[in-house]
């Protein structure tokens, strides 16, 4: 990218006091709106400057006064932007992005009309993917995860959480949730994982027998790890009920496992009711969700997670945006990555948004940036850059933010920094 120096040795000792300086930025947005009469969800600042130390922000303002309290000649990273815009990094709530195997041949008997569960049911779709990874090593998950974050990445994505689920025994879904923790550790996204055993019943099992082994054998295993912050479970026509659902969530809560529910993804189950009874972090899909199901995640503050990938991918209708947000609730965005929705970019996911689901481009953004945070449990300003969060900040080769959904041809990312650094360009 042109106007972009770092010094050889930034990176090295980022421990100590590095800063990290991005100036002459045409349009910053810092995050939500504080003001509810503002026209724009967003909070955006012109001819703005950000600085980071040690990762951190710390100043956010005029160019001007920025520089001249923090000259960029003395930072160790330095950006000038020349103008462009410059958004909080994305982060992506909801990925299935550790697996292995190929599953396109399974795109083209859907465009041909064979239904999603219709494939599940013969032992396709998810089943498929588990006996490949049943068979993948552990170096192959890890490589396959990381080749995966790297596209995200480029699409500026730096906080992903992923799911197990592709494991249904305890070794496998261990092996799957070590498979996150090693990749979080070897690259810079940050990574929150999900346990997720509850997402199909194997072929010799049946389903209220496998909810007794994730209960009683999986659950117990990953939280003596402690290798997952979130529950899920696919609570759906075909795979668990509400019951089943239930049980799994509980449990998961008592070992400190925080739920979120995959609900009324094909019909409607009372995923979303669940979700609003136990105080889940989110509830995602809501394609067939309805007003009461709207009112009662608005009420218990748990975030509806919208995947319009999958719904682009399935030719489904999409979820309804606008009544989640009408009834004043947190809509978050998600890549919904899997064998099954292969789109690595949250760029798409608002295009997508924005296109197909009425969202304006500043709604898409909130909902790929701190909504998405939200979903996740991030208190910390992740998906802001509002001082004190972390520096996650991705800088456009283009002058608005409206360009991110805007575009559908090629990125609209220039450069990414996680935690003040450059990490891809
Ligand atoms: O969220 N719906 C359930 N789970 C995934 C699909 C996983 C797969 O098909 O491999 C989802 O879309
Ligand atoms: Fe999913």
């Amino acid at each position: 990218m042109s106007g972009l120096a770092e010094d050889a040795d930034s990176g090295a000792d980022s421990a100590n006091g590095d800063i990290c300086v991005v100036y002459d930025i045409g349009e910053l947005v810092v995050g939500p709106s504080r003001n509810e009469s503002d026209d724009t969800p967003l909070e955006i600042r012109e001819d703005a400057a950000l600085v980071a130390v040690d990762g951190e922000v710390v100043a956010v303002g005029s160019s001007d006064d920025v520089t001249r309290e923090y000259p960029p000649e003395d930072a160790e990273t330095t950006i000038d932007a020349e103008g462009r815009a410059v958004v909080p990094g994305f982060v992506d709530p909801h990925t299935h992005a550790v697996f292995a195997g190929d599953r396109s041949d399974e795109f083209e008997a859907k465009l041909r009309g064979k239904e999603y569960q219709e494939i599940l049911a013969e032992g396709g779709g998810i089943l498929r993917t588990v006996r490949a990874v049943r068979e993948a090593s552990d170096d192959q998950l890890v490589a396959n995860l990381t080749g995966h974050l790297e596209t995200m990445l480029a699409h500026g994505t730096t906080t992903v959480e992923v799911k197990s689920g592709y494991g249904l025994d305890t070794e496998t879904e261990l092996r799957q949730l070590e498979a996150i923790d090693c990749a979080d550790a070897a690259q810079p996204v940050d990574l929150v994982a999900t346990f997720m055993g509850a997402h199909a019943v194997p072929d010799d099992r049946g389903t209220d027998e496998y909810v007794d082994d994730v209960v009683e054998k999986q659950l117990p295993a990953v939280a003596d790890q402690g290798i997952a912050t979130f529950c899920d479970v696919f609570c759906e026509e075909g795979v668990f009920d509400v019951n089943q659902s239930r049980r799994v969530l509980e449990a998961g809560l008592e070992y400190g496992l925080t739920p979120k529910v995959h609900a009324e993804e094909f019909v409607r189950l009372g995923g979303a009711e669940l979700a609003a009874e136990l105080g889940a972090a989110s509830a995602d899909h809501l394609l067939h969700a309805n007003g009461d199901d709207v009112d009662a995640l608005v009420e218990n503050g748990v975030v509806p997670v919208l995947l319009p990938g999958t719904a682009f991918g399935l030719g489904e209708d999409y979820a309804d945006a606008r009544a989640f947000l009408e009834a004043g609730a947190p809509v978050a965005l998600a890549t919904d990555f899997n064998p099954n929705c292969h789109s690595r970019s949250m760029e798409f996911v608002q295009t997508l948004g924005a296109v197909e689901m009425e969202m304006t481009p500043a709604e898409a953004l909130l909902a790929s940036t701190r909504n998405a945070a939200l979903a996740l449990g991030l208190e910390d300003g992740t998906g802001t850059l509002r001082e004190g969060a972390p520096a996650d900040a991705v800088v456009l080769e283009a002058p608005s933010f409206a360009h991110v959904a805007y575009r559908f041809d090629t990125s609209a990312v220039d450069a990414v920094l996680k935690r003040g650094e450059v990490v891809a360009k």
